[in-house]
């Protein structure tokens, strides 16, 4: 991992405009500081989700009939536990795979289902979705879940090449079911990725904590400004950090000195927001028939249901 770490920031830091890969968010820290955005009043996406999972679930579980839930970017797993409960009620379920490159994450979440669902193989995976798909186990009807908007964080080529990839490790039938934000009223979207207690601002800096720690760096994190801008075009929330004032920074495992102008933005993570029209189009396109899709009354968020053709 620090060698993708070195390598991610080498390319990033080097680019203009600089930019670092989101996975590089999630420390132990990092995902701590996720689950305190989840909890906060502006972000709606996990409530919401959480609501749909809360009243989907058991329709899911029907029509799904999974043998094997694998979950990628599971994080601590926590809605997850309604569409584990429906799939045990419903009777089919032998083995649970969550998947996520926090391995703290990851470690406490699978402890804790573990616990939680007795008779449940629970099998976590610490790896990066992008490119590691092949050494999924195998089942009989599996479904893979991607919650959380997560497929939101990648950018139109690397959704395609995923989609792709999850195509080529699934066999005929088998599903994939996919939790993505909609498109809404900016008001409502741009809060929720800039609260109003600045936890997310923390978020987004962390990533500069992970390079100082894990790359031997001297980033001041606290002299960054996070901003969320809403994109109209692309349709996604861009986060970014700007550098409060001129500065050099220098990140000792790579021998490498990195000059923000004053003013200057780091490009650190995008969440696209979906119409569902275009999204089934997206899914098809790769290979997927949409078989089933949930919405909250509000049109802020989908379960989407797709199957391998
Ligand atoms: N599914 C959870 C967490 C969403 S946050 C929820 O809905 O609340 C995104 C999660 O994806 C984090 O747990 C993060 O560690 C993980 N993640 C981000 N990039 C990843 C990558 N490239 N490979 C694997 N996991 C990744
Ligand atoms: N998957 C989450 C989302 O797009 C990740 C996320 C939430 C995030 N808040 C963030 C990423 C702030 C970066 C910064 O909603």
């Amino acid at each position: 991992m620090t060698a993708a770490l070195r390598d991610d920031a080498m390319r990033g830091l080097t680019s203009q405009p600089k930019w670092l890969p989101p996975k590089w968010f999630y420390d132990a820290r990092g995902s701590e500081l996720f689950e305190k955005i989840t909890e906060l009043p502006e972000y709606y996406p996990t409530r919401t989700e959480r609501e749909l999972l809360r009243r989907y679930a058991t329709e899911v579980a029907a029509v799904s009939q999974a043998d094997v839930l694998v979950e990628l970017g599971s994080g601590s797993s926590e809605k997850t536990r309604l569409l584990l409960s429906a799939l045990r009620d419903q009777g089919s379920l032998h083995m649970y795979v969550p998947q996520d490159v926090s391995e703290s994450a990851l470690t406490s979440a699978a402890a804790q289902i573990t616990e939680e669902f007795p008779g449940l193989a629970v099998h976590g995976v610490i790896s990066d979705f992008t490119d590691t798909l092949h050494n999924l186990p195998r089942g009989k009807r599996r479904m893979i879940a991607f919650l959380g908007g997560t497929i939101g964080n990648l950018v139109p080529d690397e959704r395609a090449e995923f989609l792709a990839g999850v195509r080529d490790v699934l066999g005929p039938g088998e599903q994939l079911l996919l939790g993505i934000g909609l498109v809404t009223d900016p008001a409502v979207l741009v809060p929720a990725y800039d609260d109003a207690a600045g936890v997310t601002a923390e978020f987004n800096r962390n990533v500069l904590h992970v390079l100082n720690s894990r790359l031997d760096g001297d980033f001041r994190p606290d002299r960054f400004k996070h901003v969320a801008v809403w994109d109209a075009d692309n349709e996604w929330i861009e986060m970014r950090l700007v550098a409060s004032a001129a500065m050099r920074a220098h990140i000792r495992a790579l021998d490498l000195t990195v000059d923000f102008a004053a003013g200057e933005e780091l490009r650190t993570e995008i969440s696209a927001k979906f119409r569902l029209d275009g999204f089934e189009a997206e899914l098809s396109a790769s290979g997927f028939g949409v078989e089933r899709v949930w919405t909250d009354p509000l049109q802020r968020f989908a379960l989407v249901l797709a199957g391998r053709q």
